[in-house]
């Protein structure tokens, strides 16, 4: 994990207005010497940031690293507290398990798992998740809501609508989402949404959002048979993103969307999911654990629960499903 000092490095960049920061000022603000300051300049050098120094001026920024390190990421930073403490890993098993183990461990809400590479990345319903290295964001985030459990899956479609913003902020795309928790650019698939619980009988500890995001894959990066469901916002962008952006938008995105949530309730939120929804108004087939439902999808109720017309007029009410459009 990053140290306190490399954060107020980081921030002092971030806050800086000036081109060159000068080696007294990072100094003055991290509370060290200026070889501590160098040691750190050091370090970011060896993770691929370009730095140049100069003498009178101070330190300026040419060239960023690809990498989504916590020091990439937190680099023009602008948040409170989402993302303000990042598990940074090469390769990891899954993120999800580490936010797990970590949120035992009393991580503070906002702290993320970021990894390049999942060897055992997990979706919906125990499916596997794909997740090739240095292509995608893999992720996972702990919040410790004090909402009643009922409500935790409403922060499945938060969080669907902050990366449906970030998509539409940092490419020329036009995302939609589709019930709960898939995010796709022309029908096919480029987000996946995974929300987990830890709670007492009664009380939520944390809720750990997992997200998964095709950015640089090229098509063959795709298994067979992924390849007609699902796809990469390069290939549908024509061109290689900047993941690192990505996660700072959706960061922010998340942010804004959560203290709304937190402040006014899912209401507002409803109303924005229901702006990207692709299936609302359409005819659509649920495949829940009980059956399957046909009919016309209209809309979410008040807690964020789907609500299908049948043929014979009846509407039913679809807490968990995968949808067929
Ligand atoms: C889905 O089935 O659509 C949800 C996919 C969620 C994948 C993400 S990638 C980061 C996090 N770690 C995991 O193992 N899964 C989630």
């Amino acid at each position: 994990m990053q140290s306190e000092l490399r954060k107020k490095l980081l921030e002092a960049f971030t806050n800086s207005e000036q081109e060159y920061v000068s080696g007294q000022y990072l100094a003055d603000v991290m509370g060290c010497s200026r070889t501590a300051v160098w040691k750190h300049i050091e370090d970011l050098r060896k993770e691929g940031f370009e730095l140049e120094a100069v003498r009178k001026k101070g330190y300026k920024i040419l060239n960023l690293p690809k990498s989504i390190s916590a020091d990439r990421v937190q680099l023009g930073l602008k948040t409170e507290f989402i993302g303000k403490v990042i598990h940074y890993e090469e390769t990891v098993d899954s993120t999800q398990k580490i936010a797990h183990l970590l949120s035992h461990e009393g991580a503070v809400e906002g702290t993320v798992v970021i990894a390049e590479e999942q060897t055992g990345g997990r979706g919906r319903m125990d499916r596997a998740w794909h997740s090739p290295k240095s292509t995608g964001i893999w992720m996972s985030l702990i919040l410790r809501p004090k909402i009643p459990i009922q409500r935790a899956p409403q922060l499945t479609l938060l969080t669907a609508v902050a990366i449906v913003q970030a998509i539409e902020e940092t490419t020329t795309l036009t995302p939609q989402i589709k019930w709960p928790n898939d995010i796709l650019v022309e029908q096919q698939k480029v987000t996946g949404i995974l929300t987990e619980l830890q709670a007492d009988a009664d009380r939520i500890i944390s809720v750990i959002i997992g997200m998964g995001l095709n950015i640089n894959q090229t098509e063959d990066d795709f298994p067979p048979e992924l390849r007609q469901i699902a796809t990469s916002l390069r290939a549908k962008e024509g061109k290689e993103l900047d993941r690192a952006e990505i996660i700072k938008v959706i960061f922010q995105k998340f942010e804004t969307l959560y203290m709304l949530f937190l402040e006014k309730g899912f209401y507002p939120i409803k109303l924005l999911w229901e702006s990207y929804a692709i299936s609302v108004g359409k005819e659509i087939t649920a495949r829940t654990l009980n059956g399957s439902i046909s009919g016309k999808a209209l809309g979410i109720t008040d807690e964020g629960v789907l609500k299908v017309e049948d043929a014979l007029g009846e509407i039913h009410q679809i807490y968990s499903a995968d949808i067929e459009l």
